[in-house]
C-alpha cells in the first residue's frame, strides 16, 4: 500500500517529461494447454438391446438343367401275348375248361386249371374277348351244369412288349335265386363237396402273385397238401351269418376247427407247420 502511493507520482512525472502516450503492447500469447484429467471411473453396463428382426428369405435357386434324352427304345414287335383270367362273378373261383374267343380275328383259347386262357402271337391292336361257360342250377340237391352263358370284356388295347393280363368275371348263377345259407350249412342235404367245387372250384391250382408262394388252398399240391382233403373236412360248416358276404369271413374263421383240420398233418402245430418227415 505504501509502495503504490510512492510509485504513482513517479510515473506521472515521467510522462510529463517525455511526450505522447505510447501505443499499447501486443497481447500475450495463449497459455499452453493444461494437462489431461485423470480417467473417470467406468459407467455401469447398459441393458441388453432388443433382438434384431429375422432376415428376409433368400431368393429361389435357379431351375436345374434338363436331363439327358433317354436311349432309343427297341423297335416294336407286332405280336403280343394276352392272358384272360376267367373267374366266377360271385365266388371268385378260377374257371377251368372254358372257351375264350378274341375279336377281331376269332383266335380262341381254353382256360387252364388256374382259369387262364393264353393267346400267344396275337397281332397288337384293340380286342375284346368273349368267354363262355356252363351256368349252374340246383337240380335236386346237386349243383348241375346247364345252358351256356357268356361274358364279353371291354375293348382292350394289346400293345407290343407287354403281356396284357386281365380278369374277366362270368355270372354262372344268380345268388338271389339260390339259398346260399343252406348251401353253406352242414345240416342241409345240399352241403356236399361236389357242390362246393362246382361253385368255388377245386382250388388246388390257384396262383398268388408270387408263383413261389402258393395261396393256402394250393399249398403242398404235390406233397399231400391242402387239396388232398376235401372241402368239408376243413370247412365243417360255413354258416354265412348275417348279411351275405359281410361277416362271413369272420364267422368262417371261427369254424375252422384247428385241432381237427390242421393237426391231422401239421402234428407240431402251433410250434411248426412241418408235415410228415419234416417234423422228425
Ligand atoms: C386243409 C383245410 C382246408 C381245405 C381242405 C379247404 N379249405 Fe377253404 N379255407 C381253409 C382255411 C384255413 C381258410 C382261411 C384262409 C384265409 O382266410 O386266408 C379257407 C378259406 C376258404 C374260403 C374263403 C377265402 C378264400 O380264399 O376264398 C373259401 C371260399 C374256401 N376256403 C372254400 C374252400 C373250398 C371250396 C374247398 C374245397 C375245394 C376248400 N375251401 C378246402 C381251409 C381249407
Ligand atoms: C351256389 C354256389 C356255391 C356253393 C354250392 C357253395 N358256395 Fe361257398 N360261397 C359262394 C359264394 C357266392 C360265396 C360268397 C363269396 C364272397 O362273398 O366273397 C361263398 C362263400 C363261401 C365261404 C366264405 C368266404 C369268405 O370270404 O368268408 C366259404 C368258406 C365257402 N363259401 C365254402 C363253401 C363250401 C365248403 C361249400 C360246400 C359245402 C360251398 N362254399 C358251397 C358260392 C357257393
Ligand atoms: C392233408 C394234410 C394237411 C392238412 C389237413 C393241413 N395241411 Fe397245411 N400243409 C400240408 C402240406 C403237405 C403242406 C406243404 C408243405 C411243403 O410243401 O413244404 C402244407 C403247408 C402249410 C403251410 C405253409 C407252411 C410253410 O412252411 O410254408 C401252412 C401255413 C399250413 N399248411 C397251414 C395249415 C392250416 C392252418 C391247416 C388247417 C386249417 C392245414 N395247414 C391243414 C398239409 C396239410
Amino acid at each position: 500500500m505504501r509502495t503504490r502511493q510512492i510509485m504513482l507520482p513517479v510515473v506521472l512525472l515521467l510522462a510529463a517529461c517525455t511526450g505522447e502516450k505510447g501505443e499499447p503492447g501486443v497481447s500475450g500469447k495463449d497459455g499452453l494447454p493444461g494437462k489431461d484429467g485423470l480417467p473417470g471411473t467406468d459407467g455401469k453396463d447398459g441393458l441388453p438391446g432388443t433382438d434384431g428382426k429375422d432376415g428376409l428369405p433368400g431368393t429361389d435357386g435357379k431351375d436345374g438343367l434338363p436331363g439327358k434324352d433317354g436311349e432309343k427304345g427297341d423297335p416294336g414287335t407286332s405280336k403280343t401275348t394276352v392272358v384272360v383270367h376267367l373267374r366266377d362273378f360271385s365266388s371268385g373261383a378260377d374257371i377251368a375248361g372254358a372257351s375264350v374267343v378274341a375279336e377281331p380275328g376269332g383266335a380262341s383259347a381254353t382256360t387252364n386249371a388256374s382259369g387262364r386262357a393264353t393267346f400267344q402271337d396275337l397281332p397288337t391292336g384293340l380286342y375284346r374277348f368273349t368267354a363262355k361257360a356252363p351256368s349252374l342250377v340246383l337240380a335236386g340237391n346237386t349243383m348241375t351244369a346247364s345252358e351256356t352263358v357268356a361274358v364279353t370284356s371291354d375293348w382292350t388295347s394289346a400293345v407290343a412288349g407287354a403281356t396284357l393280363d386281365f380278369e374277366l368275371r362270368i355270372r354262372r348263377y344268380d345268388v338271389d335265386r339260390l339259398n346260399l345259407t343252406t348251401l353253406h350249412t352242414k345240416d342241409h342235404a345240399t352241403f356236399q363237396v361236389a357242390n362246393c367245387q362246382a361253385c368255388h372250384g377245386a382250388r388246388k391250382s390257384e396262383l398268388s402273385r408270387d408263383p413261389a408262394k402258393p395261396p393256402f388252398h394250393s399249398l403242398g399240391a404235390t406233397t399231400g397238401g391242402h387239396a388232398s382233403v376235401n372241402c368239408v373236412f376243413c370247412h365243417g360248416t360255413v354258416d354265412l351269418a348275417g348279411q351275405f358276404g359281410n361277416r362271413s369271413g369272420a364267422t368262417f374263421r371261427k369254424q375252422v376247427d384247428i385241432a381237427k383240420a390242421c393237426l391231422l398233418c401239421h402234428t407240431k402245430y402251433p410250434t411248426s407247420f412241418c408235415v410228415g418227415a419234416q417234423c422228425q
